[in-house]
């Protein structure tokens, strides 16, 4: 039998993909959510995908350290940590700062101090908006970072501090950040995907709601940047690449002697929003009508990483080209939309 994993989190976009992931490579996996910005249809999906017999879940909450000691005490066999559990939207967390705080770091101090001492690793959801407007381009671990626009962006900077000064302290902890920069895309079976509550506050699934027709048109947020055509640049990444890093990220830790690690997790290629656009459309052949409104305040221009250090120590290869993540967005967005289930 595999070891027993915890994802926290993991009825949201990244982690049902981790899931899915994990469980192929033969693990087992305990779901810890507390469905604020998830659906639980999410878990039946995932039944669908894997197996009756392949997750168990645990609807609770990772700031909470009666909810958390609970479920240690249930799970005494869990072998590793994949902490996704977080609040993530940037306008929210500057109307909502202290929910931010609460939840994004009272909980992973919650959940290191239970996690600790129990000599398991720990890989923590961390994302390329703690480099904020990176000096260099493409963006190196070792770019400096920027104090952050949002409170959101704090909690990164602030968890990532948190993990590796208690690494510092405990030698048997071992750790890892993940930095993520844009994932999108949907599993290839379309039964998982990103399935935002309410209005998309990403580009991708508000270009796909465009498509199916759920939304009229999308609004780009300013076209005046210093860049080729205007519009910001991110580095997208297919999600199934992203879920594979973690399982790299993990294995590592099981492995290493060393008990800090930080890595960038990009294609390592700038594409414009426009671009997006009109990639969609040829890989949908649907039109997506769009305008363009002003900039979104606390858009970086330009972000993409240089993801050598993933690439050359833990052997990561992506294997999905951004056309193919948009094309299996797409499916997905047929798909919740065939099966009427579209919730707002
Ligand atoms: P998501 O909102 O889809 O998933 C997060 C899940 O955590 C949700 O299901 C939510 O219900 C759950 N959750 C939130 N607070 C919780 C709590 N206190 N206790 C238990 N569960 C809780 O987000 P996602 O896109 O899957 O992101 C996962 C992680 O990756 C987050 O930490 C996010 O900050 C980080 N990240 C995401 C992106 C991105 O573009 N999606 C980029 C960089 C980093
Ligand atoms: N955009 C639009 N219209 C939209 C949505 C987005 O023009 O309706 C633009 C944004 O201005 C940006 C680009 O599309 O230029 C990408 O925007 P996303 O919101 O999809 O992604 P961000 O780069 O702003 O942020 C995302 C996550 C953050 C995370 C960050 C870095 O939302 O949580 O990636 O990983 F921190």
């Amino acid at each position: 039998m595999g070891l027993k994993i915890l994802i926290t989190g993991g009825l949201g976009y990244i982690g049902a993909h981790v899931c899915a992931v994990l469980h192929q490579k033969g693990y087992r996996i305990v779901l810890m959510d507390n469905l604020s910005n998830s659906f639980l249809q999410m878990y039946h999906q995932l039944i669908t995908l894997l197996g009756e017999q392949s997750l168990e879940f645990e609807k609770k909450d990772i700031s909470r350290p009666d909810e958390v000691k609970e479920l240690f005490r249930k799970h005494s066999d869990i072998k590793g940590v994949i902490h996704l559990a977080a609040l993530k939207s940037v306008n929210q967390s500057i109307a909502q700062p202290l929910s931010y705080y609460h939840n994004n770091v009272g909980g992973l101090i919650t959940l290191l101090s239970e996690v600790k001492s129990k000599n398991i690793p720990f890989l923590f959801s961390s994302s390329c908006t703690v480099y904020g407007q990176a000096d260099q381009l493409p963006i190196k671990e070792n770019t400096s970072l920027k104090p952050s626009f949002s409170p959101y962006g704090f909690t990164k900077q602030v968890g990532e501090q948190i993990i590796k000064d208690t690494a510092k302290a405990n030698d048997s902890f071992k750790a890892m950040s993940l930095r993520y920069f844009n994932p999108i895309g949907a599993h290839p079976s379309s039964l998982i995907g990103e399935w935002p509550i309410g209005e998309p506050q990403n580009l991708v699934p508000y270009i796909t709601q465009v498509g199916i027709g759920k939304r009229k048109e999308l609004k780009i947020f300013g076209d005046t940047y210093d860049t080729t055509d205007g519009t910001c640049i991110r580095d997208y990444i297919h999600v199934m690449d992203l879920a594979e890093a973690h399982v790299l990220g993990l294995e590592t830790l099981f492995s290493s002697n060393s008990n800090h690690y930080v890595y960038n997790v990009g294609l390592g290629k700038g594409v414009s929003v426009k671009e997006m656009v009109s990639r969609f459309e040829k890989v949908s052949e649907r039109p997506i009508k769009y305008k363009i409104s002003k900039a979104r305040k606390g858009d970086v221009p330009i972000a993409y990483a240089d993801a050598s250090r993933i690439r050359h120590q833990l052997n990561w290869q992506p294997k999905y080209s951004i056309n193919d993540a948009l094309l299996s967005a797409w499916n997905w967005e047929k798909y919740l939309h065939s099966n009427n289930d579209h919730k707002e």
